[in-house]
């Protein structure tokens, strides 16, 4: 294929990358998104096997057969709540691509078109350290966020006295050693620049509280995007170039929007200590106070004599995998004539969309399911919240107490519903370790129970 083939083949695959992430910013359009994906995919893939340059095929198609593999059996196994880690481990892998590129320009420049040995063009070495640099930080960074996510090491955030001037002083050190790299084309500072970035990328993850750690596998997604970027000036593939730029602005958007709807910078995110375990804390708070407690007869009664229920699913539905059962209690009311919508926070569960990738997969219909701006008003009106596996995005903490961690986080107005029943297992406090006053409120109700038990026993109750 010739270069300016190669060049346009790539620019459609690009213009389909961005196609898809237009189709997968909503549920409707996400499947013809994903299409777009896999066409854009297909068409990039086939350009660079098609490369006159490609040395062995056998090897490309050893590395496509085991990767692909191990890709196919993971992404089988892999339950939905534990997606965070599987994509943390994922960029962890473009990080190291990019280490491993970039040690390969370094001492096979010819290789690349991009000098000989000791000899590389500046531009070249400036590309090479900062690829080397930000795969090392996404490698390390990845690594340290899977495995506690994975609960491999306490999520607690690791702080100690002088670790953010500690980071900084690194930070300066890669920038020098890139510069007598640049000097000096030496390997000592090629293989300081890359230990060093292996050493920060662990750093500035360790300080993070495992509840934060969905923005930051965010966060590193937009790394391993520019990674990746870097990797196709090395390599001077245009699609790599562009694809690595879309990757790496959308994970930086999507930890803007996540640090939005928690009400956080992302400076106090990235800053760490938030988000240990204090659960047990929330728990002690509730103390002896009572609440009032319900059966899943009882639920059933309320809601089918309801003309308006909200359905407010939260990260324990997902644990629960209450989707499916949660359907099939609504699909129930509505043949009683109740009409049933569901509110979904932007920052429900663990992950952005995770509650709307969960309805979609249990079929709910996406004109029943809304955002938090265009449903909050119809609490006031509706007859009955029923809130599965959330608590504090309902929390009305987040108007009233300046120094609770939820402090000016929009939240969903269940408390104004004529009934607000909560189904989950304890008095417990979920993801910002805050204890929940709607529990001990008159109008509320509180089914304790595994949130997919719970709700098959509503559908029975209900039939
Ligand atoms: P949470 O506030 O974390 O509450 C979830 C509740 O689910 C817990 O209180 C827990 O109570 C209950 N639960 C757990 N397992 C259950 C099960 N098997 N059956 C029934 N209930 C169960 O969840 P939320 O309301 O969805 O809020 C999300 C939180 O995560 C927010 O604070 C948000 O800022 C944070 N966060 C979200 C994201 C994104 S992008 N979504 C990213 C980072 C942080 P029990 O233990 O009593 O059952």
């Amino acid at each position: 294929m010739s270069a300016d083939w190669t060049g346009f083949a790539y620019l459609v695959a690009a213009v389909c990358f961005i196609m898809a992430l237009r189709g997968l910013s909503s549920p409707t359009s996400a499947r013809q998104g994903n299409v777009m994906g896999i066409i854009g995919m297909i068409i990039a893939v086939t350009t660079t096997l098609l490369d006159p340059e490609v040395i062995s095929y056998e090897i490309i198609f050893a590395g496509i057969l085991v990767g692909g593999t191990i890709g196919t059996l993971v992404a089988f196994r892999i339950n939905m709540t534990a997606l965070p880690q599987l994509v943390a481990a994922f960029h962890s892998l473009v990080g190291m691509a990019a280490v491993l590129v970039a040690v390969a320009a370094f001492y096979h420049p010819e290789a690349y078109g991009i000098g000989t040995f000791g000899n590389i063009g500046t531009a070249s070495l400036i590309e090479m350290s900062i690829g080397a640099a930000v795969g090392a930080i996404t490698f390390s960074g990845s690594v340290v966020a899977f495995a506690k996510l994975q609960g491999l090491v306490s999520g607690n955030p690791v702080v100690f006295p002088l670790q953010h001037p500690l980071n900084a002083v690194i930070g300066i050190a890669i920038v020098a050693l890139t510069v007598a790299l640049v000097f000096g084309q030496d390997p000592t500072s090629f293989w300081a620049i890359v230990i060093l970035s292996f050493l920060i990328g662990f750093l500035i993850i360790i300080p993070i509280g495992g509840a934060d750690m969905p923005v930051v596998v965010s966060m590193l997604n937009s790394y391993s995007g520019w990674a990746a970027c870097g990797i196709g000036f090395t390599l001077t593939n245009t699609a790599l170039i562009i694809t690595g730029a879309l990757v790496g602005s959308a994970g930086a958007i999507l930890s803007y929007i996540m640090c939005k709807g928690m009400n956080r910078s992302i400076f106090n995110v990235l800053l760490g200590g938030f988000g240990g375990e204090t659960v047990a804390a929330a728990q002690q708070a509730a103390g002896s106070r009572s609440v009032k407690q319900g059966s899943a007869d009882d639920a059933a009664f309320i809601m089918s004599n309801a003309n308006q229920v909200i359905v407010v699913p939260g990260y324990g539905m997902a644990v629960a995998q209450a989707q499916h059962a949660l359907r099939e209690m609504a699909d129930l009311l509505k043949e009683k004539g109740v009409d049933v919508k569901y509110a979904i926070h932007p920052v429900a569960g663990r992950m952005p969309g995770h509650m709307n990738v969960l309805l979609a997969e249990a079929s709910v219909p996406y004109d029943e399911v809304f955002e938090l701006e265009e449903i909050n008003h119809e609490f006031s009106t509706a007859d009955v919240a029923f809130v599965i596996g959330a608590n504090d995005v309902t929390n009305p903490l987040a108007k009233t107490d300046p120094s609770s961690p939820i402090y000016g986080m929009p939240i969903l107005d269940v408390e104004k519903a004529g009934t607000t029943l909560f189904l989950k297992r304890s008095l417990g406090s979920g993801y910002a370790g805050v204890d929940n006053e709607l529990f001990f409120r008159d109008k509320t109700m509180m089914l304790f129970g595994d949130a997919k038990k719970m709700a098959e026993e509503i559908v029975q109750a209900l039939n």
